[in-house]
């Protein structure tokens, strides 16, 4: 069989199923090879900043590597921003899709929330509420948030701070994005 015999799914057999099943799991093995290249994009997102949106990633790995964070936190804090490329008015809800199957439920909610967190160091200046981080305040998560805004994204805008190359994270990345996901069979919609 070299593709499936259907052109409804609802068509589709057991047999047709199965063999997409084989060439999903054999896709799905690339997926911290493709996540890899889409940080490599970052390099010519936004512009303005004094770093690249890869250099503000990198810094934001590097800075949660260097405090000792484990794996998740600095997969976490690498993809925060993969989403400005594709999802620029959702940004932060598109690297937590992405990380969703590998990671705690709180490291999750705090990178989907990131960008509301975020505008706490800003908005008051560009007309936005400051404060739209309060809608939060009852979730045992809400410090966690602040911490990540405060010590692995609004300070990673620095030109000056070693930070470290991609290729440095990919063991990283392929140990976390390589695992077995929490809910499988749902991610394939
Ligand atoms: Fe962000
Ligand atoms: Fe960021």
């Amino acid at each position: 069989m070299e593709t499936v015999s259907f052109i409804h799914m609802a068509d589709g057999t057991r047999e047709d199923y199965a063999f997409l099943e084989k060439h999903e799991a054999e896709y799905v093995k690339g997926l911290p090879t493709r996540v890899y290249e889409a940080l490599q994009k970052l390099e010519h997102s936004f512009s303005g900043y004094k770093v690249s949106r890869l250099t503000h990633s990198l810094q934001s790995a590097t800075r949660a590597m260097n405090d000792g964070r484990d794996d998740d936190y600095v997969v976490a804090a690498l993809l925060h921003d993969i989403g400005d490329e594709l999802a620029p008015y959702s940004h932060s809800e598109m690297a937590a899709a992405i990380l969703r199957p590998f990671v705690s439920d709180k490291l999750y909610w705090i990178i989907k929330t990131h960008g509301v967190f975020q505008m706490y160091y800003y908005a008051h200046l560009t007309g936005g509420d400051q404060h739209a981080r309060e809608r939060y305040r009852d979730n045992p998560w809400f410090d966690e948030a602040v911490e990540f805004c405060e010590h692995y994204d609004q300070n990673c805008f620095d030109p000056d701070f070693p930070t470290r190359p991609l290729d440095d994270f990919m063991p990283v990345l392929q140990r976390v994005l390589g695992r077995e996901p929490a809910f499988g069979e749902t991610q394939t919609a």
